[in-house]
């Protein structure tokens, strides 16, 4: 791990790199606009002695693990699925949603269901505390196909606004929790860069509760 004082954080790419940086924003640290529509992939933030790496939601986690980023942002959804040794710093309230159980509203239990997800271990583990046996089918994206076309019984995946559960004729049944992006932190970079986490932990954690 190279220290030369730079804080190297894991960006999330996509819908919450913008409520990410927005926050950024808010809690004073100068991020530079120009990249915000860019597929640049390192983003350079002198202003705030910081560099962006612009990762794949999912692959926050490992970064932040083997420490080529000392902090990251991930949704507890992938935080709950990769089980990373990482330390969760704060709740950044921000891209909130809830991961839930979801299906036909004419759904009837059968023996031995097929569950689809992207959340294969949330959903395994949760069905296994339910006392519950299911096959879990992985996919990786339009979940909701599944139980429309006859893949699955039922299905576990995000909810934010209901919209694309409506849109095609598909019900809530549980919530397994709620979810919110996650600051996270390197083991050995929370120890040798304590200083600058913990006061952007600081400011961040001034604008979070300035937004309430
Ligand atoms: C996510 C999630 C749901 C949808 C929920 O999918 O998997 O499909 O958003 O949002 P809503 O309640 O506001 O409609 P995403 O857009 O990330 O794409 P994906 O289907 O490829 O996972």
């Amino acid at each position: 791990m190279t220290d030369n004082g730079v804080l190297k954080v894991a960006m999330p790419k996509g819908r919450i790199y913008k409520q990410a940086s927005k926050l950024f924003r808010q809690a004073g640290l100068l991020i530079p606009e120009e990249f915000d529509e860019s597929r640049r992939l390192i983003i350079p933030v002198p202003e705030a002695n910081m560099e962006f790496i612009m990762a794949k939601p999912v692959d926050v986690p490992t970064y932040v693990e083997y420490g080529v980023a000392d902090i990251g942002i991930v949704g507890k959804d992938v935080l709950m699925e990769e089980n990373k040794d990482v330390y969760e710093l704060l709740d950044l309230g921000i891209a909130r949603c809830r991961m839930s159980v979801i299906g036909l509203p004419d759904w009837k239990p059968v023996i031995n269901p097929r569950v689809a997800t992207k959340y294969a271990s949330v959903a395994s583990q949760y069905f296994r505390e339910q006392g519950q046996q299911v096959e879990v089918i992985k996919l990786n994206g339009s979940i909701e196909l599944a139980p429309l076309i006859g893949l699955a019984d039922r299905i576990v995946d995000m909810v934010e606004t209901g919209q694309t559960l409506k849109e095609n004729g598909l019900v809530e049944m549980e919530t397994l929790f709620q979810v919110t992006s996650r600051l996270i932190a390197n083991r050995v970079s929370y120890r040798l860069k304590n200083t600058a986490i913990q006061e952007l932990c600081d400011r961040l954690g001034v604008a979070i509760a300035a937004r309430v």
